[in-house]
């Protein structure tokens, strides 16, 4: 039986690094409960489509194998398309086979693939998903910190968990773990605001002079906070003001799976090392303590709450809008 009763929610989900796809190559990836292929062109541009051709299924990121080493090959980039390895026909970003070099019938209308809407900011190559097939119904930012000289990043850490967006996400509204999970000295609360639309949610932690921040990584100088902005599912905005910028893009695999990545950025004024430092608390520590909880539990849809617990149910609420529009 299944932990979650979740569907893969609408929104804009990560399926690589910007610096994973070169110019001509096809990389497979499987998100999103499909096999996709992502490739960039020969004039630079990011595209995905479905995995599987048109004309009789082959995959199209994953080539002949060669005697020699018996490892399959990469797939075909030719110009502004992908090649079929097994009978050449060839796809255009829009998922149209523009090309059948072998036949003098002209081309069917059914020679075509799935083509995913594509954005490629903030060092990561994004599709939209949508679980009624409708088009993109918002866009996510790109953060200036990461075009800024006075800037170092985007740095990329990533891991796959055993869970769903939803149960990762609700982390935010539930304070009381703070204290039992990450070990601080109280339990903190947080201000929760929304933009007109209620899409975008930011919780602000307030985050006091003197304070040990990040497992100790920092000590916060002036007062401040510690803000999460939410667009959606999957992709959360980070950011301590002069101290630490980061995007939390987390794609479903599956209903199950999670393989979330986390781009950093921090000013050059507080140097490489206290940067690398609560990068690492971050990565290395925080994350680290959920992970066990989230994969070992089960979603609770009437928790027994009681007074003193976060405003769960205020997030489910917020969370539901993007299993449908
Ligand atoms: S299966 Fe792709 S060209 Fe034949
Ligand atoms: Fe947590």
């Amino acid at each position: 039986m299944s932990r979650f009763p979740f569907p893969i929610p609408n929104g804009w989900f990560a399926v690589a690094e910007s610096s994973q796809v070169s110019r001509e190559q096809v990389v497979p990836v499987h998100y999103l409960d499909r096999d996709l292929v992502v490739f960039r062109t020969s004039s630079g541009k990011a595209n995905v489509l479905d995995a599987y051709c048109a004309h009789m299924g082959a995959h199209l990121g994953i080539g002949p194998g060669s005697p020699g080493d018996r490892e399959p090959g990469p797939g075909t980039v030719i110009g502004e398309c992908v090649r079929c390895p097994f009978h050449g026909w060839l796809y255009n970003g829009t998922g149209a086979c523009v090309e059948i070099p072998y036949t003098t019938s002209r081309i069917p209308g059914k020679a075509r693939v799935q083509a995913w809407e594509v954005r490629e900011q903030n060092g990561l190559i994004f599709v939209w998903h949508h679980l009624e097939g409708q088009p993109p119904a918002w866009e996510i930012p790109a953060l200036e910190e990461f075009d800024s000289p006075d800037w170092d990043g985007p740095i990329v850490t990533e891991r796959t968990i055993s869970t769903c967006l939803q149960e990762m996400q609700e982390n935010d509204h539930d304070f009381v773990h703070f204290k039992y999970v990450h070990g601080t000295d109280d339990i903190r609360t947080a201000t929760i605001t929304y933009d007109e639309t209620r899409r975008i949610k930011t919780t602000t932690e307030y985050l006091e002079a003197g304070r040990d921040f990040a497992k100790g990584a920092t000590v916060i100088s002036t007062e401040t906070g510690f803000s999460r902005e939410a667009h959606q599912l999957g992709f959360v905005v980070l950011r301590v003001p002069n101290l630490l910028s980061f995007v939390a893009a987390s794609t479903p695999i599956d209903q199950e799976t999670v393989h979330q990545r986390w781009v950093f950025a921090f000013p050059n004024s507080i140097g490489k090392e206290a940067g690398k430092k609560l990068l690492d608390a971050f990565t290395y520590q925080g994350i680290y303590e959920d992970i066990p909880i989230w994969e070992n539990k089960r979603y609770v849809d009437s928790p027994v709450f009681v007074k003193g617990d976060g405003p769960i149910a205020e997030f489910r609420k917020w969370a539901s809008q993007f299993y449908s529009l």
